[in-house]
């Protein structure tokens, strides 16, 4: 495909460049979600490596703070470029959280079928809020999945994908055959469930299956016509996250962290969404936060509070 570039030397002196088919300045929305036990401006928290799993790929992060307006939160969706909804442990049917992932779901459905390409990517949490508001009740089976690392059984539709399709050869056989993707949930899509539900049916297409011995469940997604991505494992944790012994940190392990978060990243580069103005951009940024250190006694080496 051949492109044009546009170029603008804006005031304070720094190009600001995009070719007609790719932002090269990705800005993404990271969601936060409420502590367990509130403090005062200690209310909500992102894990620091989901901000980081998207900043070693090439883009920035915006914090998408629990709570908002949906005036405020239309405005966000129109200045970045994609979003990402982490793991944890707050409900996925009534929380902040829970609010503003169906917010941002929403709006990135209808700009999706305008041709407004916006990426929405969920990680466990993030995935189970994904498959609930696909198909508007709760589907999720208990499974036997708190800690342990597992291979993914790849479906035959996984080759073809999207996600996939970039990965070096020998990653995926990795990937197939060394447990190399960290489980930690309590709740899963059961393939069954899957299997007879036309509304998450007809929506995802399941790239990988995982069982706890007993019940097989969905691991990876992707949807069939929008770019919205869900894993139950944690990409994120291989190359960032140490508090727990069965996370692996092989250079396979690290390498899957890379490419995930590199086919992420490259999803937002089709968005053009942008900030009114680079002060606005700048207030924004996660860089105004600073992340402490919480890995002697939490399972993240680092968060953010808010
Ligand atoms: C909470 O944050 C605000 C704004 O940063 C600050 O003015 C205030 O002192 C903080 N309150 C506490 C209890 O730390
Ligand atoms: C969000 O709103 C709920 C309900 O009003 C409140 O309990 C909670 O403290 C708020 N959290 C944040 C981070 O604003
Ligand atoms: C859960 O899985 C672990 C292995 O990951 C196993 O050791 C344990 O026995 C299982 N527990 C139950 C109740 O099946
Ligand atoms: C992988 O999934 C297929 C299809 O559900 C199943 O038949 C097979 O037993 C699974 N393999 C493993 C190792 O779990």
């Amino acid at each position: 495909m051949s492109s044009f570039i546009l170029c603008a030397v804006l005031l304070w002196g720094l190009p600001w460049c995009v070719s007609a088919d790719r932002n090269d300045r990705p800005v993404i929305g990271v969601l936060a979600q409420e502590v367990y036990e509130p403090k005062p401006n200690q209310s909500a928290y992102i894990a620091a490596s989901y901000v980081k799993f998207v900043e070693a790929a090439g883009a920035r992060v915006v914090p998408v703070m629990i709570n908002q307006t949906l005036e405020d939160y239309t405005k966000l969706f129109n200045s970045i470029n994609g979003i990402l909804y982490p793991g944890g442990g707050v409900s996925i049917i009534s929380s902040g959280y829970q609010r503003a992932a169906k917010i941002f779901y929403n709006l990135a459905i209808e700009a999706n079928k305008r041709g407004d390409h916006f990426p929405v990517w969920g990680t466990c949490l993030g995935f189970e809020q994904l498959v609930y508001l696909t198909s508007g009740k709760f589907s999720l089976s208990h499974t036997n999945t708190s800690g342990v690392a597992l291979p993914l059984n790849f479906t035959e539709d996984a080759k073809g994908s999207r996600m996939f399709k970039g990965f070096p050869p020998e990653l995926m056989a990795a990937l197939a055959s060394e447990p190399l993707t960290e489980n930690s949930h309590q709740w899963s899509l059961a393939t069954r469930t899957y299997n007879t539900n036309e509304d998450l049916k007809n929506f995802y297409k399941v790239l990988s299956t995982n069982t706890d011995g007993t019940v097989e469940f969905v691991s990876t997604f992707e949807a069939y016509d929008y770019p919205i991505y869900g894993t139950q494992w944690h990409p994120e944790k291989n190359a960032f996250e140490w508090t727990r012994p069965y996370i692996p940190h092989s250079p396979a392990a690290v390498k899957a962290t890379f490419y995930m978060a590199e086919f992420f990243v490259s999803e937002a580069r089709k968005s053009f969404h942008r900030f009114e103005s680079v002060e606005e951009e700048n207030k924004a940024l996660i860089y105004n936060h600073s992340p402490v250190y919480t890995g002697t006694k939490g399972a993240f080496e680092q968060i953010y509070l808010f």
